[in-house]
């Protein structure tokens, strides 16, 4: 357990940090010349993406803290790197766009790994339901972003487009391992958790 810890503040140490594996393998579309008020749209939409990434990184890792079965903490830890990527994706669009990331992050990935340790603790199969509710979120939340960045912005919609493809995949599969349904006031908690992060990393 104390090795998973070490682990769990180490991921968001390198997290908040930005410290990760460089990539070239950026998704990519043909972009036009975005205007002041475009570019800042879409700094502030990558932004909220971001954080969205910083949050299923430490949902992934609180949840594999406590996952019971060493094969669903391993699955965990797998989509946990798989997170990764995106957030490097991310980060290096919101370079681009000449924007930071949100000074909230820190906060958003303590209260996600806490959340995911929550739910890994009260089983398995919560657990994995848990990730299939949130995944659905997080592919309607994309569908709804992906409508709002600047028309010429087709690097970012790339990127959000091929998120949204690994998203899908990851909530099936939870689904599939055995992940319980979410009730519906659950649901809604969980709505509500994550308009607070688009509404405060919108700006911040
Ligand atoms: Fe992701
Ligand atoms: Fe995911």
């Amino acid at each position: 357990m104390i090795d998973r810890m070490i682990r769990v503040f180490d991921r968001g140490l390198r997290t908040v940090a930005g410290i990760h594996p460089a990539t070239d393998d950026v998704p990519d579309a043909p972009t036009s010349d975005l205007s002041g008020a475009e570019k800042r749209r879409a700094g502030s939409l990558m932004r909220v993406n971001h954080t969205g990434e910083v949050c299923a990184q430490a949902l992934y890792e609180g949840q594999a803290l406590t996952a019971r079965d060493v094969k669903v903490r391993s699955a965990m830890q797998q989509a946990a790197k798989e997170e990764v990527v995106h957030l490097v994706w991310c980060r290096k669009r919101l370079q681009e766009l000449d924007t930071h990331p949100s000074v909230l992050d820190p906060i958003f990935f303590a209260t996600s790994c806490a959340l995911g340790a929550l739910a890994g603790a009260l089983g398995d199969r919560v657990s994995l339901g848990f990730i299939a509710a949130t995944e659905d979120q997080v592919v309607e939340h994309l569908d709804r972003h992906i409508d709002q960045l600047p028309q010429g912005d087709g690097r970012s919609r790339a990127i959000l487009e091929r998120m949204r493809e690994d998203e899908l995949r990851h909530g099936t599969s939870a689904e599939k391992a055995g992940g319980l349904p979410f009730p519906m006031p659950l649901r809604r908690l969980m709505t509500s958790f994550s308009r607070i992060m688009t509404e405060t990393t919108y700006r911040i």
